[in-house]
């Protein structure tokens, strides 16, 4: 798409979409439910113009981040969350969807993890992050022929939150952000990347340095001091891009001109 000029808008939205689709990611369909046993989603698009748009907690649509793009596009909001998002989704046409595949992800648990007391929600989260796999954000970040940049990340949280709950991905600075210079996007323990606003650090280290991986390898490395499991990737308007993550399971894949 990016070699036959569309915007880096369009293709972001695209390849989330196909993630989103695949239930392999803890996004759109394959997203975690929560301790009521329901699906809410986080996503967010930012493009180098800083233009942001977000949907918390949203319910019953299939691509999140289809809605995210339109509350940037269509409203002079940032984030829309919840009954809000659910109900501007309607208005644009989004059909009600039931992204519920995580019982065939983890059946037992699953249902286990419903009846369990949201009193004890800290004990149980403790337990499941001795696990690999409590979490598989999406994140694309692509710069066009125009020079445009364009971040976004999807998610449907963490196994086993409460309900209500809003991760890093769709904040601002957090799990995703974009300059004129770079765009970024996160992935991994929400609570403590949005404490740290993790991309926004990570920006503000390589516009003062102009060193990309150092300062994403820097933010990481902040992150694991206080035991925080995480991955970003950025890339800048130059064209250059890197990665850096502590976590086992935070696969990466990228496409040049070349
Ligand atoms: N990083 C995704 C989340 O914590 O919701």
């Amino acid at each position: 798409m990016l070699s036959e000029g569309c915007a880096a808008i369009d293709v972001v939205e695209k390849v989330i979409t196909m993630m989103e689709d695949d239930p392999i990611f803890d996004a759109g369909t394959g997203s975690f439910r929560n301790l009521n046993g329901v699906v809410e989603m986080d996503a967010m698009v930012m493009n180098s113009e800083e233009n942001c748009g977000a949907v918390h907690c949203i319910q019953k649509v299939r691509n999140p981040i289809q809605v995210a793009r339109m509350v940037m596009e269509k409203t002079p909001h940032s984030i829309l969350t919840g009954s809000g998002a659910v109900q501007f989704a309607r208005l644009h046409g989004f059909e009600e969807y039931e992204p519920a595949l995580s019982d065939v992800k983890n059946p037992s648990e699953e249902i286990k993890g419903r009846e369990r007391s949201l009193r004890d929600i800290q004990y149980y989260v403790e337990e499941i992050r001795k696990e690999d796999h409590i979490f598989s954000t999406v994140g694309v970040v692509a710069l066009d022929q125009a020079g445009r940049l364009v971040a976004g990340t999807s998610t449907g949280g963490i196994r086993m939150k409460m309900p209500g709950r809003v991760g890093d991905s769709a904040i601002p600075g957090a799990g995703t952000y974009c300059t004129r210079e770079i765009g970024l996007s996160a992935t991994g323990e929400g609570e403590k990347i949005l404490r740290m606003c993790l991309t926004y650090q990570s920006a503000r280290d390589y516009l003062n340095t102009g060193k990309l991986t150092d300062s994403l390898r820097k933010n990481v490395k902040r992150a694991s001091e206080i035991d925080c499991i995480c991955g970003l990737i950025a890339l800048t308007r130059d064209g250059e891009f890197s990665f850096a993550h502590n976590g086992a399971f935070m696969p990466v894949y990228y496409r040049t001109n070349k």
